[in-house]
């Protein structure tokens, strides 16, 4: 990682802290123990890949910086509760997560299924109170993006199929649709999301969406590939849970080799979707290079 993509990560993602501390309700506030609990889940934690991808998008397009932190807090309060759910043993079955006790071990099943509920509604209200583009038309469609990416035609529906897939070994095909789904879905909507927030044109859309669909799809690879080569210290969350689960992943059904060498494809792919930028797009290549290369 260059020292110039770190001091641009660094000094996003520190402002972008204090923006999202402001965004979510005050822990004082009735009832304290929820909204204690939404900030627990969504404050000081995580990677912040979709909110790095939605600044790095908009800055390509030359948008205001304050319309790209609620466009990337939305993405990242609805990845929160996703986490949230994931973890919980209904589905996942987790204890660990971002170095922490679970939502649901800290506070308890209830409170972590109202702080997923919660999160996704005030991904949403961010969106309808905040002005993120000087046509209304545009701000309607950046609503309509990220529920069709977090409903059961993006993230929420690639759960359901992940839940149903648990001792099934899936073909290729089926195992990717899964993935665009869960992950991918929200990730690409982050990049576009950010990129609303601008003055962005059709042709430019079209290649940050299929950067999008590319860094999305890698990102469950990689996430796959981690499961089995990283410890538990390094990622936050326990290591060899798709296996112990009987998860059907990129590592099962190719290989560990096959599934690296998948993601650097797609990691080519999502560069040259980008080479009509020139210059601009040197956050998204350098986001792409983290997201494949990353180890944790
Ligand atoms: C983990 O996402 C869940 C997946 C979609 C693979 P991240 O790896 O982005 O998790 P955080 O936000 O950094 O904790
Ligand atoms: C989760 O995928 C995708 C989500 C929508 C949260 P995983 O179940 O593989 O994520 P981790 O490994 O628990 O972070
Ligand atoms: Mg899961
Ligand atoms: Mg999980
Ligand atoms: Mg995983």
């Amino acid at each position: 990682m260059s020292i110039d993509f770190q001091a641009w990560t660094n000094s996003h993602l520190s402002r972008f802290e204090s923006v999202l501390g402001d965004l979510l309700p005050s822990p004082d506030v009735a009832p304290q123990r929820l909204h204690q609990a939404m900030r627990y889940a969504v404050l000081q934690g995580g990677k912040r890949v979709r909110p790095l991808l939605a600044f790095a998008a908009a800055e390509l397009v030359g948008a205001e910086l304050s319309r790209a932190h609620i466009a990337a807090a939305s993405v990242e309060l609805i990845h929160a509760y996703s986490l949230v759910h994931d973890d919980m043993p209904c589905m996942d079955d987790d204890v660990l997560r971002r170095g922490k006790p679970t939502c649901h071990v800290q506070y308890d099943e209830p409170t972590a299924l109202l702080v997923g509920d919660s999160l996704q509604t005030l991904a949403f209200q961010l969106l309808a109170d905040h002005k993120l583009n000087d046509e209304g038309a545009r701000q309607l469609e950046m609503i309509k993006l990220l529920a069709q990416a977090s409903g059961s035609r993006g993230m929420a529906g690639g759960q359901a199929i992940d839940l149903d897939s648990v001792g099934k070994s899936l073909t290729v095909p089926e195992l990717e649709f899964m993935h665009i789904h869960k992950t991918g879905a929200l990730i690409r909507a982050a990049i576009l999301l950010g990129a609303h927030c601008g003055a962005v044109t059709t042709e430019q859309l079209a290649k940050l969406d299929h950067y999008g669909k590319c860094v999305g799809l890698a990102f469950q690879v990689v996430d796959d590939v981690l499961d089995t080569e990283a410890d538990t210290a390094t990622l936050g969350k326990t290591a060899g849970k798709d296996a112990d689960h009987d998860k059907p992943t990129y590592v099962t059904l190719l290989g560990v080799q096959a599934a690296r060498s998948m993601a650097n494809q797609l990691h080519q792919d999502a560069l040259e979707s980008l080479a009509g930028f020139g210059e601009a797009g040197q956050r998204l290549r350098e986001l792409a290079d983290f997201i494949v290369l990353r180890k944790y």
